[in-house]
């Protein structure tokens, strides 16, 4: 009775949670970049202050032209700059040119934040070239957007932000730093990253998966389609364990026991390359064949025999366990597969049996060959019981 009563106070709590539409916070954040100008050093500071806070990949921007002095004759070039850009903003020759940047793909990242100084009440000019560019690669990614200013107030950075990347996802309101609060950066950055929704990994895959066959893990490289990154999104959940058989002297293959979207194109599929096979089969393979299979990713670093052994080339019934962990991931209970069996081990399991899906060795903690409400008894009894 005590542990029914317990399951059920741990439904409840699940469901009302799933209800609220929680935002991901920056811990859970997928790739973040972060892409900054800074003439004075203001912005670049405040860059400092939040890369420790968070981990991005971090971007500076620089004019093409060295040297200049945008303040001199009370602040005339940078005035010029901006004047020439408001009279066509849509013109390319507008805008002061920049250097090449060293990131010209977004594709990877799913959080972007702006850093950028003020100038004139507008965004910095050079900020605004990098914004012209690379803005419309920026569609759809959660973007955010801090400003340095003397003290001048920020609305019309927030709108040139928005005419110059108009398909964002804003992340929250912009954070105005001006130089009396820039001592106080980190507090005011601090509290800015809680009230942020972030989004969650979806473009920017962890990229590694790794692959445990009788106690034995590989790590693959996973390349980025929508295949990898709904198979990450379920590997986030819990490990997967598949039974695979060799076929046709070169691949063990099997189903997933779940579809794939997929991207199917003719692949001339080489020794240590993942592919899938007609949506819901996972191939590796350990010789080559050429069919229509959508990518999925290629162990890394086995020579052709290296991978015969580890994939037991002709073999029958072969246990594979998919994870984002290297180590031996099958602990009954670890429904997560962090490692440890603890309660977020039963809202995994809850969300799993709410989801539907079920096809998980860790999930089935009774070990009956069935993952259903009793496994929660199971855990929660484990936990209890300190047998864990
Ligand atoms: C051309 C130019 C124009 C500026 N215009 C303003 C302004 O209108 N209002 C203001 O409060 N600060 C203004 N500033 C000051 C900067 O916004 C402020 O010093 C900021 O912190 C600079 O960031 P940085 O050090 O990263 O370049 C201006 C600075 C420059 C160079």
């Amino acid at each position: 009775m005590r542990t029914f009563l317990f399951i059920m106070a741990i439904v409840m709590a699940c469901c009302s949670s799933m209800g609220e539409s929680k935002a991901a916070s920056a811990d859970e954040a997928g790739k973040v970049l972060v892409v900054y100008y800074s003439y004075t050093g203001n912005s670049r500071q405040i860059v400092q202050s939040l890369t420790d806070q968070i981990d991005a990949d971090v971007m500076e921007i620089e004019p093409a032209e060295k040297g200049l002095q945008y303040e001199a004759n009370n602040y005339a070039l940078g005035m010029q700059l901006l004047n020439a850009i408001n009279a066509t903003p849509d013109a390319p020759d507008s805008y002061p040119a920049i250097d090449p940047v060293s990131i010209t793909d977004l594709s990877g990242y799913d959080n972007i934040i702006i850093v950028t100084p003020l100038w004139w009440s507008q965004m910095a000019a050079i900020m605004q070239t990098y914004l012209f560019n690379y803005g419309p690669q920026m569609a759809g990614k959660h973007v955010g957007l801090i400003v340095s200013s003397h003290s001048s107030d920020i609305p019309q950075v927030v709108l040139d932000a928005k005419r110059l990347v108009p398909d964002a996802v804003w992340m929250g309101d912009a954070l105005w730093i001006k130089a009396s609060n820039h001592a106080n950066r980190a507090a005011l950055i601090s509290n800015w990253i809680a009230s942020l929704d972030f989004a969650q990994g979806q473009s920017s895959m962890d990229d590694k998966l790794y692959i445990t066959i009788d106690g034995v893990t590989q790590s693959a490289t996973l390349v980025d389609n929508a295949a990898t990154r709904e198979l990450m999104t379920r590997l986030r959940v819990a490990p997967i364990t598949v039974t695979l058989n060799s076929s046709g002297g070169f691949e063990i293959w099997g189903a997933l026991g779940f579809a794939l979207p997929t991207s199917n194109e003719q692949v001339d599929a080489q020794p240590g390359d993942i592919a899938l096979y007609n949506g819901s089969n996972i191939c590796l393979f350990y010789g080559s064949n050429s069919w229509s299979y959508t990518r999925l990713g290629h162990i890394d670093d086995l020579n052709t025999s290296e991978l015969r052994t580890f994939l037991k080339a002709g073999e029958s019934n072969i246990g594979v366990t998919l994870s984002l962990a290297p180590g031996s991931p099958v602990k009954p209970g670890d429904v997560n597969g962090d490692g440890e069996v603890n309660i977020s081990d039963v809202t995994a399991l809850i969300d799993l049996l709410l989801s539907g899906e079920t096809g998980t060795e860790m999930a089935d903690v009774n070990n009956d060959g069935e993952v259903n409400i009793s496994d929660v008894t199971s855990i929660i009894d484990m936990l209890l019981g300190g047998d864990v």
